[in-house]
């Protein structure tokens, strides 16, 4: 850290994005040496492959286009030899003409009021994006003087304590809902779906459905069957995946609603400037491929699994749980993309809370504990500024010492020598010592407006694709989420069979035949 050449070295700016990674416990020459494995992998291969709109996703013989959704209007973009854009832009259209008609109160519900409040019924990557940008736009002013006098609220877990929380105090009068599932199949998605359609018939009748009701979708087939009518539903394709769709008519959309569609558009443009820097930069000022190949150094390398985001900024607070699904779900895999077992572990354990919250929580054990590689992310102007007359400095400026410390706290540790020139008694020294060497990056970005966000969000899709790419693995399916839906449909004929006709418990292990019988033996009061 002294050395400044390999300090400016191991940098990296981006349109106002600025990458410092030289607390990486990284050389210069590790970084040549990443490059060479990039190479190896054929990296720059695999991104050109993805935005051709190859059948990259092999064990789902699908393109891999999320950065289709964010390309002007004037791109060409080709899957099956298709130009996908203009398809892209006809649903964008389509969003931008009915958010203007919803916030203009021209849009009315079945009684006649204008509908202020929206509900985004869906899971995984179908709220966890959505979620994401917007609490990180409710306190950008621009888009909170364009959300005023509305709400944006999610309704995702299958829990029907989510359910009273989504429509608490809302009316259904004044309410529309948005069920967005890609597949319209998704078990949770489609009874909250159905619980909520429920509470707008009961109050409303069922001819309000169509006034109250809207859906995002690949399958506008199953969309019709459930009610909605076609014309309020938006599409997207089996090109987008899931946990990419946020750019998609899945957060398009209710974003727009909230917010309208010229902030959402900033937000794609913001994703789309990263992807045409990872798309056309070297590697070495490529933001996202030096991230990815340090993640592989931190994970393969260094044998570090777990990496910590931590936003120096409020706003970001819904980042970690997306990027959680982003990584693990694309990268969580055991077999390289031919389907061999790998020799190695790919993925990583992705979790993180806010500065300055996650330094009353986890922050200890990242101090003294497991050495686990931690992403800072500070923003240069606040939001919301305040200062308030008297103090030492605004309340941002409190908030970026802690984002400037805490790096250096960890990579410069302190030694017991310090601790005795400090005369701490000595039975404190080991507890008080700190070993240092504790690797971690730190980005500052100029502001955090719609823009910016979308940067945010393309540099960490880019950044898993990368692993991805380097590890040889199919970042892009996740059949490691099935076992746990097909084994839960056993279990719900169970509960059917053992509620309505009084059947025993069978078919099970004995812990789980306990657990069901102990289960079912209390009435539900409903
Ligand atoms: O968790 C599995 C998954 O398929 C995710 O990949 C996806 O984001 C989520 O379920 C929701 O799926 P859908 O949008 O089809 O309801």
């Amino acid at each position: 850290m002294t050395d400044a050449d390999r300090c400016k070295a191991m940098t990296a700016e981006f349109e106002g994005v600025y990458l410092d990674y030289s607390r990486q416990q990284a050389t210069t020459e590790t970084i040549d040496k990443l490059f060479k494995l990039a190479e190896a992998a054929k990296l720059k291969e695999k991104i050109d492959k993805m935005f051709k709109g190859e059948k990259i996703n092999t064990t789902e013989n699908r393109s891999v286009l999320h950065v289709a959704l964010r390309a002007p209007r004037d791109a060409v973009i080709n899957s099956d030899g298709v130009n996908v854009v203009p398809e892209v832009w006809a649903v964008k259209d389509k969003i931008k003409q009915f958010s203007e008609t919803f916030r203009s109160g021209s849009w009315v519900g079945a009684t006649g009021k204008p509908l202020t409040n929206v509900v985004s019924v869906g899971i995984g990557g179908s709220f966890l994006g959505p979620l994401f940008v917007h609490t990180a736009l409710q306190t950008d002013p621009e888009a909170a003087e364009a959300a005023k006098g509305r709400q944006l609220r999610f309704l995702a877990n299958v829990d029907p304590v989510d359910v009273a929380r989504s429509i608490k105090d809302l009316d259904p009068a004044t309410t529309l809902v948005v069920v967005v599932s890609k597949t319209f199949t998704t078990a949770e998605t489609m009874l909250n779906a159905r619980t909520i359609k429920e509470w707008i018939v009961s109050s409303l009748g069922p001819q309000a459905v169509s006034k109250h009701m809207i859906a995002v979708s690949t399958n506008l087939k199953l969309v019709k069957e459930f009610g909605i009518d076609p014309n309020n539903a938006f599409a997207f394709w089996d090109w987008v995946g899931g946990r990419y769709s946020v750019c998609s008519a899945v957060g398009v959309l209710p974003l727009s609603l909230q917010y309208g569609f010229p902030i959402v558009q900033k937000f794609l443009e913001g994703a789309s400037s990263i992807d045409n820097h990872v798309h056309t930069s070297s590697f070495e000022k490529n933001i996202p491929v030096l991230l990815g190949l340090l993640s592989v150094w931190n994970v393969s390398f260094l044998g570090y699994p777990a990496r910590a985001i931590l936003p120096y900024c409020q706003a970001l607070e819904k980042l970690a749980p997306h990027i959680q699904q982003l990584s693990m779900e694309s990268n969580g895999k055991g077999v390289s993309i031919d389907g061999v077992r790998l020799p190695f572990e790919a993925g990583e354990i992705d979790f993180g809370e806010p500065g300055t919250n996650g330094q009353h929580s986890f922050y200890q054990l990242i101090h003294q504990g497991r050495v686990i590689p931690c992403d800072f992310i500070g923003v240069i102007k606040s939001q919301q500024p305040v200062y308030l007359k008297g103090e030492t400095v605004s309340n941002h400026d409190e908030l970026m010492s802690n984002f400037f410390a805490q790096p250096d706290a960890l990579a410069y540790g302190k030694t017991p020598e310090q601790l005795h020139s400090e005369k701490v008694p000595e039975n404190l020294i080991p507890h008080k010592t700190f070993q240092g060497n504790r690797p971690s990056l730190s980005f500052l970005l100029s502001s955090l407006s719609a823009y910016e966000i979308g940067q945010l969000l393309s540099i960490y899709e880019h950044r898993i694709a990368v692993q991805g790419f380097i590890w040889g693995i199919n970042s892009f399916d996740q059949w490691g989420v099935e076992l746990g839906k097909s084994l839960a449909s056993t279990v719900r004929k169970q509960l059917h069979a053992s509620r309505m006709e009084g059947k025993p418990v069978e078919g099970f292990n004995p812990s789980s035949a306990s657990l069901l019988t102990r289960f079912l033996a209390v009435k539900p009061s409903t």
